[in-house]
């Protein structure tokens, strides 16, 4: 039987945005921004919105509409929106200055609270963005080997740096996983330096990494390649070739840093990566990423080498930011406070599981529910799903319908990717969000 459950309820508007209505803002924004949007994707009509504020789970549009919101900014707000904590910090640190361009005691305790929980982490260096991080982790990685080449994993997502842009919605239609940019723009001679293997395939990796060995400066991937665990052994493997041949194993925890636990994906895995970059958590929402790991890479860095072979320039006008430290002590202290990773985890399981029961129940369009403690994404296959080919496999138009549905009917996803629960998503958020996935499921399925 199909759930009763309303549709999207309604608030009133609070932000300023209230002067212009929904409608006229969306005219402005396509006038002014290229296909009227801020990103690389753009809801259909009936579904575009303006968001007008945020408070803990929850996000509410111009038009007063409420949204349980799983994209939480795409990762950093682990807190949720406006947490009070996260809010008090930032508002003390404004009336003292937003930008020095020199050290403050906000960008130090941040970068002890990381190196105290980050097992690679013996020395650190901000700067703003993931892409920017992976980016200068690669650059480290030159320095420090004398080598060029680096190999990421086809399917993996590094930030959108021009190294990191290379097969990451790679169509799979070659025989084999090789570099395609993807996106225009992209110098060509850089497909020469960047190798492509398959997640989740020890064996395809140690035979191009061992044929490659002498030119490859870094191994860099995502340790949760966007939702998709690592086998058992599989990055243990990659620790062992990278020690083998002294090339730089670079894990990109954007997402998985402070989200599966406080060491992030290294600690989770108990496999150590020489470098790691880190970002949307540890600014609280506000600009902030950091590349850290072993000293004798990292202080490549350091301006006493200024001027000698391997000295590395990195520079950035908000690198060691004290506005954004200050949010991300805040949520990494608050995270620890209320034992956030545990909740973390259980809410995972709860709506990995809850989802997936209801998917059962249309055999006909076979379904699973990948991810690891907040993170989760839907699949139409029954196939097993270890890399981005076989990723590939689940029917993406299917997918993209049942996932639209969730939007209209008031829950704020990544349509098509993958979602993130916040540690302040309630019991109630998680089982409204399934009557929701019921009636959706009816609805989109049934078919
Ligand atoms: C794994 C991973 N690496 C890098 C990035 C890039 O981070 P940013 O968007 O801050 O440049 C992202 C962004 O979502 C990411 O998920």
């Amino acid at each position: 039987m199909e759930a009763t459950i309303e549709s999207k309820t309604k608030h009133d508007a609070i932000g300023k945005a209230k002067t212009l209505t929904e409608e006229e803002l969306l005219s402005q924004a396509a006038s002014f921004l290229p296909g009227g949007v801020l990103h690389a994707w753009k809801f259909p009509p009936d579904l575009q919105f303006v968001v007008d504020y945020g408070k803990g789970s929850r996000i509410y549009d111009v038009s007063g509409n409420e949204y349980i919101d799983y994209v939480i900014g795409s990762g950093p707000m682990i807190l949720g929106h406006a947490h009070p904590v996260v809010v008090a910090a930032v508002q003390k640190q404004i009336e003292l200055g937003a930008s020095f361009y020199q050290l403050n005691s906000p960008i130090l305790q941040l970068a002890e609270r990381i190196t105290k929980s980050v097992p690679c982490a013996e020395r650190i260096r901000f700067s703003s963005t993931g892409g920017e991080a992976t980016f200068y982790a690669l650059r480290f990685s030159r320095a420090y080997t004398g080598r060029d080449k680096i190999l990421k994993f086809e399917g993996g997502f590094q930030g959108a740096n021009d190294y990191a842009m290379m097969s990451f919605s790679a169509s799979g239609r070659t025989d084999f996983p090789y570099p395609e940019p993807d996106s225009y723009g992209i110098p060509r001679c850089l497909q020469d330096e960047v190798l492509i293997a398959p997640f989740n395939d020890l064996a395809m990796t140690t035979s191009i990494v061992s044929e490659h060995a002498d030119q490859l400066a870094a191994i860099i991937l995502e340790p949760v390649q966007r939702y998709i665990e690592p086998k058992p052994g599989f990055l243990q493997g990659l620790r062992d070739l990278a020690t083998k041949y002294g090339i730089v194993l670079i894990y990109d925890e954007l997402v998985t840093g402070f989200r599966l636990a406080p060491g992030g994906a290294q600690e989770y895995y108990g496999v150590v990566p020489d470098l790691a970059c880190l970002g949307k958590i540890i600014g609280g929402g506000l600009p902030l990423s950091a590349i850290c790991g072993k000293k004798q890479i990292m202080d490549a860095c350091d301006p006493a080498r200024r001027g000698t072979p391997g000295y590395v320039v990195h520079m950035g006008t908000l690198n060691g930011n004290p506005l954004a430290a200050a949010a991300g002590v805040a949520t990494i202290d608050e995270m620890n406070r209320i034992n956030g990773y545990a909740r973390l985890h259980k809410l995972g399981k709860d709506l990995r599981e809850g989802i997936q029961k209801i998917l059962n129940r249309h055999p006909n369009h076979p379904a699973q529910v990948i991810g690891v403690g907040p993170l989760f994404y839907i699949a139409f296959t029954a196939q097993p799903i270890f890399d981005h080919r076989s990723g590939l496999k689940g029917d993406a138009k299917l997918r993209r319908e049942f996932d639209m549905e969730w939007v209209r009917n008031g829950i704020f996803i990544n349509v098509g990717g993958r979602h993130y629960i916040s540690a302040v998503h309630t019991d109630e958020d998680i089982q409204r969000t399934l009557a929701i996935v019921e009636k959706v499921a009816w609805k989109v399925l049934r078919k």
